[in-house]
This record gives C-alpha cells, structure tokens and sequence, in this order.
C-alpha cells in the first residue's frame, strides 16, 4: 500500500467515474495522453471532447488517437474550453484539466485564470449528478500562482451541499509540485 502520486490519482479518478457510454471532455488535450485514457473508457458507445488552443498540440491528439484507433469517438477541437457549451449540447459525465503549458512547446501559451474559470463554471452547468471534473493544477511557472489562487477562490465558494470539493496535495515537497482539485456534483446546480 502508498500513496497515490498526483498523476495517478488523477488517472484513477477518470477510471472510477468514466463508464462506457460516457460524454466526456479532455480540457486541455496537449499532446493527448488523457485524450486517449478517456476514449479507451468511454468505450464505443460514448464521445470525448478534446480541447486545445494550439495548432500542435490538436495534431498530436489526433495522431496519437489514430494510432490507438480511437479517434472515432473522440472531437479534437482547436479552440478555448471556455468555449466548450458551444460544441458540447450533451451532459457531461466527467472532465479533466491539466494546467499550465505543453511541456517541450511554447511555455509562453499558458492555460489562464479568468477562461479557466469560465470553463468549470460552464461545464458544471451541463455536469451529470454523479459527475466529476478533475483539474491537476500546475503553478510553477510565470502566473501560476494568480490561476491557482483564483481556481481556488472559486471551488472554494461553491455551495457544499451540491458540490463535493476535494485537494489532494502532498504538503511537504519543494519546486511547486502539482496537486488536484476534483469536484463532485452531488445535487442540481446552479438552480435547474
Ligand atoms: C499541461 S498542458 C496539457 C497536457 C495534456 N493533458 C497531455 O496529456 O499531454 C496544457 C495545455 O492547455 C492548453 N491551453 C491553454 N489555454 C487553453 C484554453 N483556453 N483552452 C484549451 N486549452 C488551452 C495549452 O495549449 C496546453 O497544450
């Protein structure tokens, strides 16, 4: 028994909530690994919504979906996941964030407070009860903290009889190590 790193109890979120037949969106594709984790469970039957705002980063989600042939079932759209209620109509069993830049791209294309916060606002509107959305949030780098603070701020002030809010977070190590903030929606909200 040990504990869980963050990456891979961000993976075994998305394996203890994503189920065969899911809607789901990848936030921030990047080069696609959680792209094509998400596919593989959303099976035949479901569909991934994959996010980037880089020309490079939507090529390498498709190709490594393609190799993997799982790219029927996935949409690699090239643009903001603020933007995610005009492609996604369906409800949304669970979506995941990976903050920050590409690594190997340009560290300058950051994911940003105020569009990162309007896209969990916007997708625990479409968010099943039951749902999940997971953000592995990286802050190292130039303007990291300003989104952590301001991630946290929000998730902070979500109503706890309807939104399960957790940080999974190893406290004692250097150089800004990633944690996880995953949200639960476990009643309607915001009013339906
Ligand atoms: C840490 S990387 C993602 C890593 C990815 N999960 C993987 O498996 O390789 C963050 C990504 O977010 C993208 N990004 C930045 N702003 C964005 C936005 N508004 N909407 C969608 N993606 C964005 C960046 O281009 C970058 O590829």
């Amino acid at each position: 028994m040990k504990l869980q790193r963050v990456l891979n109890y961000a993976q075994f979120l998305m394996k203890d909530f994503v189920e065969a037949g899911d809607v789901v969106v990848d936030a921030t594709a990047g080069n696609g690994y959680d792209t094509a984790l998400l596919a593989e469970l959303v099976g035949e039957s479901g569909h991934v919504y994959a996010f980037d705002v880089q020309e490079q980063a939507v090529e390498a989600t498709k190709r490594r979906l393609n190799e993997l042939n799982l790219a029927m079932r996935c949409d690699v759209i090239l643009d903001g996941h603020e933007q995610v209620a005009s492609y996604v109509k369906e409800p949304i069993k669970a979506a995941v964030f990976n903050l920050g830049y590409l690594p190997g791209a340009d560290h300058s294309i950051v994911t940003k407070p105020s569009t990162t916060v309007a896209a969990i606002e916007a997708i625990i509107k479409q968010l099943v009860i039951g749902g999940v959305i997971i953000l592995v949030i990286y802050h190292g780098h130039e303007g990291g903290k300003e989104e952590r603070n301001q991630v946290i701020d929000y998730v902070s002030s979500l109503p706890q009889k309807k939104i399960n809010v957790l940080r999974y977070e190893f406290i004692n190590q250097k150089n800004d190590p990633p944690f996880i903030i995953a949200l639960e929606k476990i009643k309607a909200y915001p009013n339906e």
